[in-house]
């Protein structure tokens, strides 16, 4: 079975059990810069688990498109991936463990004619917090699986980042067929018997930043079934590259290669799909955050595109054969093909420069070391180089050995570790807030960026449209298309206008309406098309009307003192405002 069939009947199934399809939410999540990527189908409903109540109802299901870019080094084996689909069905306080699991048993076992021999699940064990799930075992022996392939494991507990909704949760796994690696062996082995297909989480708590765990109002139940390694294992294939999902680009990349070498070619099969994916969705390559990984992704491809000497020239004929082999899976490859090749190939010639560049700095720092006697280059400029120049080690390492000189790994390393750890808390840092902190501060931010949003186009135009929000606790920042400098009396004019609003104790309202009918009341919509056929309209009095998944302060009047921080410029055409609320 083709993974886009394995797609559709997952769909079709849920919908026919009472589930509404949702699109999937953009790889950058809307309005939310605070996480990197979208890295789980539950992502875009944290609102909605936590109480808000989804326009689609309280059972919907979807394919979710994710990045997670924890294991990136790590591709290149015979199953990691940064991109990747995720199907998901969801229940908002509608059912819990009974259903799900039923619904999960019926569709591995009847839909994908999984014999149930194949499956073995394991469920929470249980700990001080939360105790062991007997339930869920007892669900999944009446549906079939025998008592001796049901596995209770204490990490069966899922949560995004360190704070927001969780729960235990239930994994099924495959078995493949190969032997026990040990007596012992099972589903929490990793020898490659066992592989997880599916993982329905119990979202019954809340965990807050102390620690401590509450329950939540509503008892929802999250999915998450990984398409690729599920189409990989229907068609008995060793490794998602052996699908059709990455087959036609790892042929070609055989057929254009001088030198042989098989991690090189999935490294660029699986970044090349991971960038487009990134770019389609509005991704730009820079020195930050999500723009930095993009950027990673690309220069990794490219690097190993010169490993299999395989001419820079043909990246245009493999995104190309990338867009025919996936469109029907993801038209917004072929929508923006042109931007795609556009980006990836202007990224490929500036890291082209880079690598002279860095080159030029190498025989700077290995001619000093030469002139003093030294037999090793520091350690600062292996590392400037890794940092800067984005010289990954081993390239350094090929250029000391070329020019007769050494590099302390060891130092490098050391610092490289550091460095790590910084980002690592970073990203931690950003996906744990964008996930749950959604507390009375950053609500009446969020009410206030809708204030901010129509008192810009009141006083500036209507030209002015939204291109990114960012939200923290202390401030919000919107980013909004302007060709100019706003004047101090504009930026007065847009001031005063948000506090009137905020005087006149405006009721905020919400109405679910279809995505038609809000167009035509004039909401404004930010992201067109990226909405579901139903959607929230959130009307401030009668200045602002925008469609939007909230929450949102009841009234203006709870807002504060607005106060426009900074007025700059963001990028070509769009200016940025930074303001706070002063209570
Ligand atoms: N959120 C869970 C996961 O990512 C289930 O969808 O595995």
């Amino acid at each position: 079975m083709k993974a886009i069939e394995i797609r559709n009947k997952y769909l079709k199934f849920f919908e026919e059990h009472g589930h509404k399809v949702i699109p999937s939410a953009p790889l950058i999540p809307i309005n939310d810069p605070s996480v990197l990527f979208t890295t789980a189908g539950m992502q875009q409903l944290v609102p909605y688990l936590l109480g808000e109540k989804h326009p689609e109802g309280n059972k919907l299901t979807d394919y979710q498109k994710c990045l997670r870019t924890n294991d990136i080094d790590e591709v290149g084996d015979n199953r990691h991936l940064t991109y990747f689909e995720m199907l998901g069905n969801w229940s908002l306080g509608a059912y819990f463990k009974e259903e799900s699991i039923k619904m999960s048993f019926e569709f591995l076992t009847k839909v994908l004619n999984i014999p149930v021999e194949k499956i073995s699940v394991t469920c929470f064990a249980g700990n001080d917090e939360a105790p062991k799930d007997e339930e869920a075992a007892k669900y999944w022996e009446e549906a079939g699986i025998p008592k001796e392939r049901i596995y209770f494991l204490k990490d069966n507990w899922w949560i995004a980042g360190e704070e927001g909704p969780c729960g235990p949760d239930t994994e099924m796994f495959y078995d493949t067929g190969k032997p026990k690696c040990s007596e012992g062996c099972n589903p929490d082995c990793d020898c490659g018997k066992y592989v997880e297909i599916w993982n329905n989480v119990f979202m019954k708590y809340f965990k807050h930043k102390d620690g401590s765990l509450t329950e939540l109002k509503q008892h929802n139940v999250d999915t998450g079934l990984g398409l690729e390694r599920m189409t990989m294992l229907l068609q008995g294939k060793e490794t998602p590259f052996e699908t059709e999902l990455f087959a036609p680009i790892m042929d070609k990349l055989e057929e254009l290669q001088k030198v042989d070498n098989i991690q090189s070619r999935r490294i660029v099969a699986e970044h090349l799909r991971a960038s487009m994916m990134v770019i389609a969705d509005g991704g730009r390559p820079s020195n930050i955050d999500r723009g930095y990984i993009l950027r990673r992704l690309i220069r990794r491809m490219t690097r190993h595109l010169n490993k299999l000497q395989i001419d820079l020239k043909e990246t245009e004929n493999l995104i190309d054969l990338n867009v025919e082999n996936l469109k029907e899976m993801y038209p917004e490859l072929e929508e923006n093909k042109e931007t795609i090749k556009q980006v990836i190939i202007e990224e490929q010639n500036k890291f082209v420069k880079t690598l002279a560049h860095g080159e030029k700095e190498f025989m700077k720092a290995a001619n000093k070391a030469k002139a003093e006697g030294k037999d090793v280059i520091d350690t600062e400029t292996v590392f400037k180089l890794y940092d800067t120049y984005g010289f990954p080690p081993e390239v350094t390492e090929e250029l000391a050995k070329e020019n007769d000189i050494k590099v302390d790994m060891e130092g490098f390393n050391k610092l490289f570790k550091e460095h790590q750890e910084k980002s690592r808390q970073g990203s931690e840092h950003k996906f744990k807030g964008g996930l749950a902190e959604q507390n009375e501060q950053t609500i009446a931010y969020h009410t206030a960026t809708h204030l901010l949003h129509a008192a810009l186009r009141q006083v500036l135009g209507d030209h002015v449209k939204q291109s990114g929000s960012n939200i923290t606790t202390e401030r919000l920042r919107f980013d909004f298309t302007h060709p100019q400098k706003m004047t101090k009396e504009e930026i007065q004019q847009v001031e005063d206008l948000v506090n009137e609003k905020i005087k006149e104790d405006l009721p905020v309202t919400c109405e679910e309406m279809s995505y038609e009918d809000a167009k035509k009341s004039g909401a404004i919509g930010l992201f067109t098309n990226k909405y579901g056929d139903r959607v929230k309209v959130y009307t401030i009095g009668d200045f602002s009307k925008e469609i939007c998944g909230g929450p949102h302060v009841k009234h203006t009047g709870e807002l504060g003192t607005f106060k426009i921080k900074k007025e700059e410029s963001s990028s070509s055409g769009v200016r940025r405002i930074k303001a706070v609320l002063i209570k």
